[in-house]
């Protein structure tokens, strides 16, 4: 069973993705077939507790790919160098970068993001890890492509305040960008769609690497702590938080109202009149949680000690969108310590990501 697994999970990503992404790089880290442990192979007696659970989290062989927009090393290069480039930005002094630090996990430690004018907008920064894989983008999922996405915060007043005229008159005015672009989109002219795939491009290369869950999942016993394993188990039965942070990135890429009080209404302003989608939002990642506190949507969840009580006594909220799973789970300290231990295991050391020399 264990060797068909990667197949299987494989074959899951692309139907999910849809018909067009056929595309494929493969992952180079040397993480990519999280192959579960061998159950006969001399593992501690207690290992099947968990071991059930281990192929819902398998990671995936490949990155996915658009077809019109494919990978080249050139491709996610440039997006790279317009990521970190503030001239993205009306006042050359904001970049993606600036907000998605990659020494912040890609988000930017805030409870709320700050943009043009020190502007602090309504949400927190989400990091960027892992969205090759995403099927709808923001917290409350109002665009579908990362393509689509990547000109918002770019003409957007609140955070780079550039008029995407000018972006793409300043980018033609700077010359060591023209070999750049001419290398990656070859037949294409500078222009707003190939800013926008360069960036995506770049983007959906930016994985979170191997983790100490991942090792351990690859039969590694001694990756994780006792406490973190039983933390796994609480995770998949009492606490039932797969229900919604499920498959290795640890979501299930939906929306749920999780009880946080405020009158944001996430999906809600998307889907207006739905009641199931008001208070509604993307539930994100938990791959490298650790690094990017403060927490939910509006930063308001200082530690994961705070996010665990709030899960432990169902929310904050009652209203009828709440989700059902969001209900007192009777944990005990030691239980809530144990989930702790576990959200530990997903932080994975990664390459550190260097900053690339700006076109003059
Ligand atoms: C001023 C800070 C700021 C800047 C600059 C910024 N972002 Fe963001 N980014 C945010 C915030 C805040 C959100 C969430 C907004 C929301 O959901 O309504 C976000 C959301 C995103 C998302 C969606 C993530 C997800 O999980 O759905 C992506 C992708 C993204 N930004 C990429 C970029 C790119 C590319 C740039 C540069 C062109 C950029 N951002 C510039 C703050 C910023
Ligand atoms: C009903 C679905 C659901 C369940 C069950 C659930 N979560 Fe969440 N989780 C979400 C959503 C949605 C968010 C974002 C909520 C927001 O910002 O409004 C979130 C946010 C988080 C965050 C903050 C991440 C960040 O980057 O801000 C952590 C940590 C987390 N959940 C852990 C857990 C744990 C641990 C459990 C089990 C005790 C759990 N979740 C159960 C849907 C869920």
């Amino acid at each position: 069973m264990g060797v068909q697994l990667p197949q299987f999970t494989r074959r899951r990503v692309l139907r999910a993705l849809g018909r067009d992404i056929v595309a494929v790089l493969l992952l180079t880290m040397g993480c990519s077939l999280g192959v579960p442990g061998d159950a006969e192979s001399g593992q501690q007696k207690d290992s099947s507790d968990y071991q059930q659970y281990f192929p819902k989290y398998t990671r995936p062989a490949a990155i996915p790919f658009p077809t019109d927009n494919l990978f080249t090393e050139e491709r996610a290069q440039l997006g790279k160098t317009l990521f970190f480039d503030p001239r993205l930005s009306g006042s050359n002094w904001i970049s993606c970068a600036t907000c998605h630090n990659p020494a912040l996990s890609w988000g930017d430690g805030l409870p709320k993001a700050i943009g043009h004018g020190m502007t602090e907008l309504t949400r927190r920064t989400p990091a960027i890890w892992n969205l090759a894989w995403a099927t709808s983008l923001f917290w409350d999922g109002r665009t579908a492509s990362l393509e689509e996405q990547a000109l918002g915060p770019i003409a957007a007043q609140a955070e780079m305040n550039l008029s995407l005229d000018k972006m793409v008159a300043k980018l033609k005015g700077i010359p060591q960008y023209g070999p750049l672009f001419a290398s990656a989109y070859a037949n294409e002219p500078i222009s707003e769609k190939t800013v926008a795939k360069a960036l995506a491009t770049f983007e959906r290369t930016v994985i979170s690497g191997k983790a100490p869950f991942d090792r351990w999942m690859e039969g590694d016993e001694s990756a994780v702590s006792a406490a973190a394993k039983q933390g796994f188990v609480l995770f998949n039965t009492k606490a039932n938080c797969v229900a919604c942070h499920s498959g290795w990135r640890l979501t299930d890429d939906s929306f749920h109202d999780v009880g946080l009080a405020g009158e944001d209404r996430g999906r809600g302003t998307q889907l207006e009149g739905i009641e199931e989608a008001q208070f509604t939002f993307k539930t994100p990642t938990l791959r490298n949680v650790e690094r990017r506190a403060p927490y939910m949507h509006d930063g308001a969840t200082p530690t994961l000690e705070a996010v665990i009580d709030l899960y432990n006594r169902g929310g904050d909220v009652r209203r009828p969108s709440l989700s059902p799973q969001i209900k007192p789970l009777h944990l005990t300290a030691k239980e809530e310590q144990d989930l702790l231990a576990f959200l530990h295991t997903l932080t994975s050391v990664d390459a550190p990501v260097t900053v690339p020399t700006l076109p003059q």
